[in-house]
């Protein structure tokens, strides 16, 4: 019987320590706030900012979106960066990704103070990651890792295949995965055999932003199918996986919706609240 992972009751659980966290540390007198920058009118990337403010506020935390016109340029953005570095009240910044094109991704991702970067995407915080001397761990990274944990799925000298190599997911996923001691692969879309390649996978988790892309072919039986697309598709929100399709075929499986999205969001709050507490030193 394949199992699916319960990310809504995960988050949950999660959230209800992290409320309390954030209520004590509003009792100190430490408000926890911080700041989206959205560039430009990308719909998914709307969705995203406003599911995030919603939880915010749920957990009383401050949010502030700043929202900025498409044709702006990389140095105004940066400045704006500039400005929020300055701002003893705002403890974390972050820019919502994709920029629209035109701007430079990584001049204003490395303008924020690593301090303050909840997403860790600074060069100084990837370096760190990946020395295993973590300052702040991306959250759908992180999420992926503590859900895995949360179902007792062991990761030491497995196979694990990221699809995907992104900034924000695969390549941070990658590194806490060869932490845990995993044989880690990351498939993209110069790999050659990519089916072959996912099926070795005992963990295959796919991040390529692309409905229905992983097909039963794809998977080994009984693998731990990590879906963390988020596809709106023919007006329903749909993962990376065929998931009627490969459910039978999977050991475990994270559904969509209900799976990495809101372990994700619980986890970028939960990002919020660390750099707020070191930078208060509680
Ligand atoms: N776009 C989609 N997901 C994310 C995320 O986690 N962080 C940022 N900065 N942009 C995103």
């Amino acid at each position: 019987m394949t199992v699916i992972f319960d990310g809504k009751a995960f988050a949950k659980k999660h959230g209800k320590a992290l409320k309390t966290t954030i209520a004590n540390l509003k009792r100190q007198g430490i408000q926890p706030a911080f700041c989206v920058i959205n560039i430009g009118q990308d719909p998914a990337s709307k969705v995203y900012v406003h599911v995030k403010a919603r939880r915010a506020t749920a957990l009383g935390l401050k949010q502030q979106i700043i929202q900025l016109s498409a044709d702006i340029t990389t140095a105004a953005v940066v400045a704006k960066i500039r400005e929020l570095n300055a701002d003893e009240a705002v403890h974390g910044i972050m820019v919502q990704l994709p920029l629209p094109a035109g701007l430079d991704t990584n001049q204003i991702l490395e303008s924020i103070n690593p301090e303050k970067d909840i997403d860790c995407l600074t060069a100084t915080n990837i370096g760190r990651l990946w020395q295993g001397n973590h300052f702040i761990e991306p959250a759908t990274a992180a999420g992926v890792m503590a859900l895995l944990q949360d179902y007792q799925v062991p990761l030491a000298g497995k196979n694990c295949v990221i699809l995907g190599r992104s900034k924000i997911v695969g390549k941070p996923l990658a590194a806490l995965m060869l932490e845990a001691n995993a044989t880690v692969t990351v498939v993209h879309s110069h790999s050659r055999n990519l089916a072959a390649q996912a099926r070795a996978a005992d963990v295959l988790v796919c991040a390529v932003g692309k409905p229905n892309f992983v097909t039963p072919e794809m998977v080994k039986p009984g693998a731990v199918v990590v879906d963390v697309g988020i596809n709106h598709w023919h007006g329903q929100l749909v993962g990376d996986v065929d998931y009627e399709a490969v459910y039978p075929k999977a050991g475990m499986i994270t559904p969509v919706p209900g799976g990495i999205g809101p372990v994700t969001v619980e986890f970028l709050m939960a990002g919020v609240v660390k750099l707020t507490r070191r930078r208060y030193g509680c």
